[in-house]
């Protein structure tokens, strides 16, 4: 089997993952300081391989910590955010005698464990008496983790994901039990920048100013492109650095495009990639792509579709509301393009950045921004 370079998994491995040094080193230097990372960026941009990295890199630079990934995206309650816990902390116990000490520390809820028999995974089932046993158990889990022999980093991601949970304040109850350890250290993760700045950044939330806030931003262009390059030369191609330009330009350094775009590219094209590669591949991703898009617009009402399309045509707009862009565009104007624009940015079709000039607002998905450009 021909073998692509350009993975589409968060990660892979160490040689098929570009840069993220800086921001590898600033972490773990604030671990080993005992400081909780808070990690920040639009989706798809590289959190989650970046977590995967960082922990390859402690495995295999003298394992000073454990390692425990937990994805919370799809829990919904208290109940579910312990059971990933739980089944992500099964899942680094190597010994028998490790999950049975786990087990007796969660006390009297009797845990099952199977595995999944697609996956292999762990997966736990937990029987609480009572909605006042599942602090506790947060709690034992939590100093299980603070009495193991070696420190220990619990990343978090889609952590914003808790605000979502129903009758409890789940950001009181992690934040009382978190404060307490010396020995477990949080990378917590999340892609709704509105709502994470509220929960570190905000002087009412619990964790105000509990953590060190790690902005993730675009790959940097110039080493994006010297690895691009290098990796179509290593796998048997070549390609010039006029056409890796374009690669990166047309996916707008959006990690996941680019790399979705470089994939392609590489699969469809011979020992010399062309421009016309490049084209092809675009071509291939945007009608794979189109039923899906097409789907979002049955979704949204005309005006919020023809706002988002504008927006796509302009690249990057600040003032969405102004009524020259409007004008332009043809569309209502005043209050009603507000909303339209609210409701593209609460459906997540709409990005606001936030830059020194203010906000400036671009189409999440960079396909469907390529899409909406050419579309009549
Ligand atoms: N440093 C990197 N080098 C190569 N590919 C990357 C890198 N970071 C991210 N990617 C690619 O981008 C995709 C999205 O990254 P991911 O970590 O899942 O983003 P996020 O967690 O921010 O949503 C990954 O599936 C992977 O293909
Ligand atoms: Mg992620």
């Amino acid at each position: 089997m021909e073998r692509n370079p350009f993975v589409l998994a968060p990660y892979a491995c160490k040689e098929l993952f570009c840069d993220r040094k800086e921001e590898m080193s600033n972490i773990l230097q604030y671990l080993r300081n005992g400081r909780n990372i808070t990690l920040i960026s639009p989706r798809r941009l590289g959190k989650t391989g970046l977590i995967y990295r960082v922990f390859d890199e402690i495995k295999t630079s003298g394992a000073e910590f454990d390692a425990i990934y937990v994805d919370i995206s799809a829990t919904q309650s208290i109940d579910d955010f312990i059971k990933v816990f739980a089944q992500a902390v099964v899942a680094t116990l190597n010994h028998r005698s490790r999950i049975a000490a786990f087990f007796s520390a969660l006390g009297g809820l009797r845990p099952l464990l199977s595995y999944n028999a697609i996956s292999g995974s762990p997966e736990l089932t937990l029987t609480y008496r009572g909605e006042e046993e599942k602090p506790t158990t947060l709690g034992n889990i939590l100093s299980f983790l603070e009495s193991g022999k070696k420190p220990v980093v619990v990343a978090i991601d889609e952590f914003q994901q808790i605000r979502e949970y129903e009758g409890v304040n789940m950001e009181a109850v992690l934040r009382s039990h978190i404060q307490k350890l010396i020995n477990v250290r949080f990378i917590f993760c999340g892609s709704k920048k509105h709502v994470m700045t509220d929960m570190f950044s905000s002087a009412r939330s619990p964790f105000y100013d509990s953590t060190t806030t790690i902005p993730l931003h675009k790959l940097d262009v110039d080493t994006y492109a010297g690895f691009i390059e290098e990796k179509f030369l290593q796998y048997g191609k070549t390609i010039d650095s006029d056409t890796v330009r374009f690669i990166i330009n047309w996916s707008k350094d959006h990690t996941f495009y680019t790399q979705t775009l470089c994939n392609e590219t590489f699969m469809i094209s011979k020992r010399q990639v062309s421009m016309e590669d490049v084209v092809t591949a675009i071509n291939r991703i945007l009608t794979a792509n189109r039923e899906h898009f097409l789907e979002i617009r049955r979704l949204l009402t005309a005006q919020q579709w023809a706002l988002l399309r504008a927006i796509a045509r302009e690249g990057a707009v600040a003032h969405p509301t102004a009524s020259a862009f409007l004008r332009k565009y043809g569309l209502s104007s005043g209050a009603s393009a507000l909303k339209s624009l609210n409701a593209l940015v609460e459906k997540e079709l709409v990005l606001v950045s936030n830059t020194v000039d203010g906000p400036v607002y671009t189409v999440y998905n960079v396909f469907l921004s390529r899409f909406l450009e050419i579309l009549l």
